[in-house]
């Protein structure tokens, strides 16, 4: 079968292979791939700078934020053949730690977890997959093609989860958040917070185009911008860039007792000035807290799914700005100015 491999920390070596049929230890569950999200991760690995292949392997099979249809399922299994599911894309690690052993991976303690598509095992940017039942979630059929932004979706479901647990160290009711960046992921952060009933305001470079057109459809508020000028002193503040002076503005003006939540990964080397000590002490009396948050547990797909689905489908078509046949994968890993999410399509068998 077809797949999309690179070999990690080689810039370049991104091919279109014939691979093996996926390995039966992959787990009872056959998954026929219809369409795989590109993200910011994808570039880094095919630019050369992450990812690991499976041991004793070159190639990696690219892809983790995948939506497929099942070809053959056990009988006891959570789904059956025809429904559409998502792959979960982290493992816990072999020991396990404290929280892979709860299924809690996205908070594993020693590092040693693996990732579909990233960290030691193949992804989903294959024709077919193997996967056990408890890494597979089933996707509402009325979200179709859609249910390929379940991934990202459950990243940020986390972020929230995260922002929710911090902020109720004391009496919590955010009603402003200030989301940075509106790429695929804040502009899904943004949606949930409109779910939420909180008054949304999003921060981006772009002044005019499909990102601003988003967040004005959402019902949130649009800014390009300083994060001052975009909202001063917000509840809440979900930071989707990476990029080192905005992350810094975030934790300069949080409103007191605010939570800043980062999501973006920088790519580091690009050291700025900055007075620490008036950030310490801006941080110590205003009790603001900072938290990383990284990937998802099951728990997280589940809200994912539920948001999605209660979602407005056109809105979400939207984001997905761009769909590609596998065949010319090479156009879907080019980045145009009007990129949200750019999608593979893979399957033949389109969700309807
Ligand atoms: C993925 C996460 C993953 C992270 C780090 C992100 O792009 O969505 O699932 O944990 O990269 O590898």
């Amino acid at each position: 079968m077809k797949a999309l491999t690179v070999i990690p920390h080689q810039a370049g070596s991104a091919e279109l292979s014939d691979v093996d049929e996926p390995p039966v230890s992959d787990g009872p569950i056959v998954v026929e791939t219809l369409a795989v999200g590109i993200c910011g991760t994808d570039i880094e690995i095919l630019s050369g700078a992450y990812g690991w292949a499976p041991p004793g392997r070159e190639r990696l099979v690219l892809g983790h934020e995948s939506l497929g249809r099942v070809l053959e399922a056990p009988v006891d299994a959570p789904v059956a053949a025809g429904d559409l599911v998502v792959g979960i894309v982290r493992r816990p690690d072999p020991v396990p730690c404290a929280n892979c052993a709860v299924m809690e991976w996205d908070f594993c303690r020693n590092g040693r977890y693996t990732e579909r598509g990233i960290k030691e095992l193949d992804g989903y940017l294959s024709e077919r997959y193997r996967i056990a039942p408890e890494f597979v979630v089933k996707v509402d059929p009325s979200l179709g093609s859609l249910g390929v932004l379940l991934e990202p979706t459950s990243v940020v479901a986390k972020a929230w989860e995260d922002v929710d647990r911090v902020g109720r160290r004391a009496h919590w009711s955010p009603e402003r958040v200030l989301v940075t960046g509106a790429g695929p992921i804040g502009l899904l952060a943004a949606m949930l917070g409109v779910q939420q009933g909180l008054d949304v305001h999003v921060l981006d470079q772009m002044t005019s185009g499909v990102k601003p057109d988003l967040v004005r459809e959402l019902g949130a508020t649009y800014h390009s911008g300083s994060v001052v000028d975009a909202c001063d002193g917000p509840d809440v503040i979900i930071e989707c860039t990476g990029v080192a002076n905005v992350i810094l503005d975030a934790m300069q003006h949080v409103g007191i007792g605010g939570v800043v939540c980062l999501t973006g990964v920088s790519s580091g080397g690009h050291a700025i000035q900055f007075d620490e000590g008036a950030l310490n002490r801006n941080m110590v009396l205003e009790n603001i807290a900072v938290v990383g948050s990284v990937n998802a547990n099951r728990r997280h797909y589940e809200a994912a799914a539920r948001a999605l689905a209660e979602a407005d489908h056109a809105w979400l078509d939207r984001v997905v700005s761009r769909r590609v046949p596998l065949a010319r994968w090479e156009e879907a890993l080019t980045r145009r100015t009007d990129d949200v999410k750019v999608v593979v399509e893979v399957g033949t068998s389109g969700p309807s």
